[in-house]
């Protein structure tokens, strides 16, 4: 299973890296930052490093490195930084560079962990002078943990409660300066008052097709595989306009070649090992073909409700509209509408289906 996640890599939400590191462990002396990013995902050999390393993002870089120098040069900390955007884009991958760039060390929490104040208190009288905090999902820390950073982000200092009951006693405790960054993929569920205490917003955009282009030849050369011209343009279609994705779809690639050719991969090969996990030559995987399948076959087409498709695929609606319909949706194949949904010219070609009229 974890294997067939790994290779289909859909663009899931679900929490993902080394921020699943428990927020008790951040008091002890735990693995090394560094240590903890390269656990962190199958394929995090791949993650660059560094910003020149990187692919794309290229307006986001330049921003980027500008506020590091500027910072650097007054010997300030950086700005708090907010990133959002899809999964598999390149948010986590910013909160490991800029620190690296920065010549300073990053503690990595996910917001899904944070459940109360208390929990956040170990990274926040952990961070060192000018060091990281990254806060994945950030989104999901509930409304007291988020009013604790304000003062934390702001001033530097934060609220400690001693004692319980009459007892009780505040300590207000001074904090090392220090930079939240801070990776989100609903922007939108952020309240205004943690959004405007990011000096810095950036929002991460799909990638072109070259630019996966560039990163598949480039990650190949790290993993020594030989792929032509062809080829990585070829995984580099399929990959949905996402990093994540590209890495997962070269993996594979490299197994299948391994296994069935000397190990060169040619524009045969990739499309041979790419069709037979099932995606196919737009980047759509069996469950997104099952899906325009049903809306074309059963539905003729649509209009039809998302409770209605769900039913007949036996999934559930919420699968359906988080995890399948985005794509279709940005890949114009299926269109919302308010009488339920419906599938497009394009997508009755893709299916090579003939509408019925009626
Ligand atoms: N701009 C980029 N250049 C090169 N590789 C990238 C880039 N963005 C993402 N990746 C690759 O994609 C993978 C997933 O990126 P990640 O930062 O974890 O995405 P997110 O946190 O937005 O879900 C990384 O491990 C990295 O190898
Ligand atoms: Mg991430």
């Amino acid at each position: 299973m974890a294997r067939e996640k790994f290779y289909d890599g859909q663009d899931s939400a679900e929490p993902d890296d080394a921020a699943q590191e428990p927020a008790d462990q951040a008091g002890e002396s735990h693995a090394s930052p560094q240590e903890i990013i390269r656990g962190a995902e199958p394929d995090s050999g791949l993650r660059p490093r560094r910003l020149d390393e990187m692919v794309g993002q290229q307006d986001v870089i330049e921003r980027l490195k500008i506020a590091i120098d500027a910072a650097l040069g007054r010997g300030e900390p950086l700005g708090h930084i907010l990133f959002d955007g899809p999964p598999g884009l390149g948010k986590t991958t910013f909160a490991t560079v800029i620190p690296a760039e920065m010549g300073t060390t990053v503690q990595m929490a996910n917001g899904a962990g944070l459940t109360a104040p208390k929990d956040l208190v170990p990274y926040l009288t952990n961070v060192s002078a000018h060091s990281v905090l990254f806060i994945d999902e950030i989104h999901r820390i509930p409304k007291a943990v988020e009013e604790y950073l304000y003062t934390a982000m702001e001033d530097f200092r934060i609220d400690i409660v001693l004692g319980e009951g009459v007892n009780a006693r505040t300590l207000n405790l001074e904090l090392q300066p220090f930079t939240l960054i801070g990776a989100t993929t609903r922007a939108g569920m952020l309240s205004a008052p943690l959004r405007d205490r990011f000096q810095i917003r950036e929002h991460l955009g799909w990638y072109t097709q070259e630019q996966l282009c560039q990163l598949v030849q480039r990650n190949a050369n790290k993993l020594s595989m030989s792929v032509n011209d062809a080829a990585a343009n070829e995984i580099a279609r399929r990959s949905r306009s996402t990093p994540r994705l590209a890495n997962n779809r070269l993996h594979w690639v490299r197994d299948y070649a391994q296994i069935k050719t000397k190990g060169d991969v040619s524009l045969g090969v990739a499309r041979d090992s790419l069709d037979m996990i099932g995606i196919d030559k737009l980047g759509l995987d069996k469950q997104d073909r099952n899906y325009l399948d049903t809306l074309i076959r059963v539905f003729a087409g649509g209009p039809a409700g998302l409770d209605a498709i769900a039913h007949t695929m036996n999934v559930s609606g919420d699968t359906l509209e988080d995890e399948v319909e985005p794509f279709l949706l940005r890949s114009e194949l299926i269109l919302r509408t308010r009488r339920g949904r419906m599938a497009t010219g394009k997508a009755f070609t893709h299916m090579k289906r003939v509408p019925v009229k009626n």
